[in-house]
């Protein structure tokens, strides 16, 4: 009877600092987070954005990793942040298929993730319901860079050789991302909704990467050259690897294709007010970062997630938006 009266005594001194093992309010919370790389520059903006967000309430600290493009290095690095006692991780997957080893850690050590910007599939994140997701629909930002496209191209003259067709490039992302898949084959769909006879002339995988993109669309130029009258970038930085190929090969601006990205990055947004870039599509980054930051507090804290609009309980999808010179001002700083 002692004993069992001194073991319930014992349960309620542990058990009163904690609520099921989460955070209290006034409690310091400590998020992980591991972006696939640091030198994406989508994914660097998001950072900024989620720092500032975090860095509103002394209560929270953040620490962030890189995993340098290997899933191997990340998958550490989860253990790391587990032996470092974070309440919360966000993992920006380097491989959006092989999240297993992480997934297995979370479950194991009771540790809520949410996974962003690269999206695993949905049998996945149901393996346990500590898991959530927060990015965009991708769809959505192909069919916008399509209409996006389809507006400068009624207004440029863009068919250049006057056969009533569009002689169009793609950049792509990464082979297997959900972004460059689904942004690639919805912008074309969207063109020929909109009315346009198109002819694909050639793709490249540029990995996101302006430096890769220039370089490929350095050698489309000299196949190409004139025949080129729509780039479809499927990101900003892909897009302005184009433009900085058109400024190497010394072409003027009055004979560049119509060239257009998605992402509104700050060299983006800035390309759009040049004059570069056509237009982009907003991937709204600082949305992201901030259902993110409260995502992590909430379930470190073990708060309710009623305001949080997940959709299926596990996933928020932040809206796309289109931005052309008419209203580019609105999105900068
Ligand atoms: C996309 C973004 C790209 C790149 C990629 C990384 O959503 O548009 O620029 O950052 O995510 O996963």
């Amino acid at each position: 009877m002692r004993k069992k009266l001194l073991s319930m005594i014992l349960c309620v001194l542990l058990c009163a600092g904690c609520t099921n093992g989460k955070k209290r309010n006034d409690d310091k919370i400590k998020i992980g987070v591991s972006v696939y790389d640091s030198y994406d520059t989508f994914i660097s903006e998001l950072m900024r954005d989620f720092n500032a967000a975090v860095a509103e309430n002394p209560d929270i600290t953040v620490e962030v990793y890189n995993a340098s493009v290997s899933q191997q290095t990340q998958n550490k690095q989860m253990e790391q942040m587990i032996e470092k006692g974070c309440d919360v991780i966000c993992i920006n997957l380097v491989d959006r298929t092989a999240p297993k080893k992480i997934i297995d850690l979370a479950k194991k050590n009771n540790i809520p993730v949410i996974f962003f910007n690269r999206e695993l599939v949905e049998e996945d994140l149901n393996q346990w319901e500590e898991l959530y997701y927060v990015g965009a629909d991708a769809a959505e930002s192909g069919i916008m860079e399509g209409e996006v496209a389809a507006e400068a191209l009624r207004n440029e003259e863009a068919d250049k050789n006057g056969d009533g067709v569009i002689q169009y490039i793609v950049l792509e992302g990464e082979a297997g991302h959900q972004d460059a898949i689904v942004r690639t084959e919805r912008s074309v769909d969207t063109l020929i909704d909109e009315g346009f006879e198109v002819d694909k002339i050639a793709s490249a995988i540029a990995n996101w990467s302006r430096s890769q993109a220039q370089t490929r669309m350095a050698g489309f130029i000299d196949t190409y050259g004139d025949e080129i009258e729509l780039v479809l970038g499927n990101n900003d930085d892909m897009a302005l690897g184009a433009i900085d190929a058109y400024k190497a090969a010394g072409i003027e601006r009055k004979d560049w294709p119509v060239i257009v990205g998605i992402d509104g990055t700050t060299a983006g947004l800035q390309a759009v007010v040049n004059g570069e870039m056509l237009g982009t599509v907003y991937n709204d980054q600082k949305g992201q970062a901030e259902a993110m930051a409260n995502l992590a507090e909430a379930l470190a804290r073990g708060e309710s997630l009623d305001d949080l609009n997940l959709k299926n309980g596990r996933y928020i999808r932040l809206p796309y938006q289109k931005i052309t010179i008419d209203n580019v001002n609105d999105y900068l700083d």
